[in-house]
């Protein structure tokens, strides 16, 4: 059933015919259970768990793969595989079927194609719905993920109807597992029935849903942009950095705090709140789990509680894969002040936004998407948490 295409990111071509992309058989097995050092700093993402530092483009695809596998075993617990997918779409909304084991359930989205042009279009799938300013011509489906885990009570919704209520993922992969799903109907109904081209799919969210938008995007490779907004802590901001800056006085989302609320990580993540030296990865590296895919991190640097300097120190990190891979421009990153306004975005962010979707959904392929930007009043000084340098992938 999956339709295979080609996106064209200005770089070479970049098949996303596959939710994930295959790992060269040459990598190392990915141990998830190996005892890491603690590491205070943010780990090197140009290292092996194995100790092997990565030199090509494959490597990267060999640690790509380990970073899922970790993030998963660690935190937000697993990502089931293709279950049966199948969709109707009538009226603006496409309902689509998932079914496992016996099992299934159904949700619908809706889709407010562009009301000029021909199609198929590019579209945006809004967790929730979008909080960004969308141009015309991009189709946006809206995506109630919470009909598929809702924040309380844990492991309630359909991805537990149909996986069962002790499965181990949290909230936020089953959000992006819906998402998955999501793309596997527009693949199956096609373009000629739905008008949307699914070469040219971006996903965004804001708040825990920018969380989402931003694991939706990490684990699914056929999604072509991915920008979260105002994901804070859990989304592009690092663990180790939202501890330090507790630790300093900010009161900002960490670790030991968001466990305690939203269902939204694997319970086992419990384990690790009060030790995130001991992770061997941090979200620099969901970041560049999107590499070389395109992203746009949008935050706003009014609000503690989202972790301003976590979130752009996290995203100065993560930029550095996209570099290796010489896609730095695919990488963005804005940070603006708007006080305490969460998720509604200041007109002086809409020119990066822009630039985005005309680059990667409007094939504007000469639009300049080098943004890593911030008003923010903090002083982040790299060296204090990157003790590596970027290896040479391409
Ligand atoms: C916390 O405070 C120390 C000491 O002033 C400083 O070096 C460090 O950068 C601060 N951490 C963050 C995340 O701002
Ligand atoms: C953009 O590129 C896609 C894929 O090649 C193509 O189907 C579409 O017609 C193009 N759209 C525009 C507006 O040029």
């Amino acid at each position: 059933m999956r339709v295979s295409g080609v996106v064209v990111l200005g770089f070479g071509s970049l098949t996303v015919g596959q939710e994930v992309a295959s790992t060269p058989s040459a990598c190392a097995p990915v141990a998830t259970n190996a005892a890491y050092p603690s590491n205070s700093k943010l780990p090197d993402p140009f290292l092996q768990s194995s100790g092997t530092r990565l030199g090509t483009n494959d490597a990267w695809a060999c640690k790509r793969a380990e970073i899922r596998a970790e993030i998963q075993q660690y935190e937000l617990g697993p990502k089931p595989p293709n279950p049966t997918v199948t969709a109707t779409y009538s009226g603006g909304n496409i309902a689509i079927t998932c079914s496992e084991g016996g099992k299934s359930v159904s949700f619908s989205v809706s889709v407010e194609l562009p009301t000029s042009g021909k199609g198929p279009f590019p579209a945006i799938i809004g967790l929730g719905a979008p909080s960004i300013p969308v141009p015309a011509g991009v189709a946006v489906i809206n995506y109630n993920n919470q009909d598929i885990a809702a924040d309380l009570p844990r492991a309630s919704g359909k991805f537990y109807t149909l996986y069962g209520s002790s499965h181990r993922a949290g909230g936020l992969i089953a959000w992006a597992w819906g998402v998955s799903r999501l793309i596997d109907a527009l693949e199956a109904l096609g373009s000629a029935a739905t008008s949307i081209d699914t070469s040219r799919l971006a996903v965004t969210g804001c708040s825990r849903n920018g969380k989402g938008a931003l694991i939706s995007g990490a684990f699914d490779d056929r999604i072509a942009l991915t920008i979260p907004q105002e994901g804070g802590s859990g989304g592009p901001g690092c663990w180790r950095i939202a501890a330090d800056m507790k630790k300093n006085g900010t009161k900002v989302e960490d670790a030991p705090q968001i466990v305690t609320g939203d269902g939204w990580f694997a319970t086992s993540f419990s384990d690790y709140v009060n030790k995130v030296d001991t992770l061997p990865y941090d979200h620099h590296m969901l970041e560049a789990l999107v590499a070389p895919r395109a992203l746009l991190v949008i935050e706003n640097s009014g609000i503690d509680y989202l972790g301003p300097i976590s979130t752009y120190g996290c995203s100065v990190a993560g930029s550095m894969v996209f570099d290796a891979l010489g896609v730095k421009d695919h990488m963005g990153f804005s940070q603006a002040s708007h006080g305490t306004s969460h998720c509604q975005m200041p007109s002086s962010q809409n020119p990066e936004v822009a630039a985005f979707f005309n680059r990667f959904l409007l094939n504007q392929t000469s639009t300049a998407t080098d943004v890593l930007k911030t008003d923010g009043k903090f002083n982040f000084v790299a060296g204090q948490w990157i003790d590596w340098t970027a290896a040479a992938l391409t």
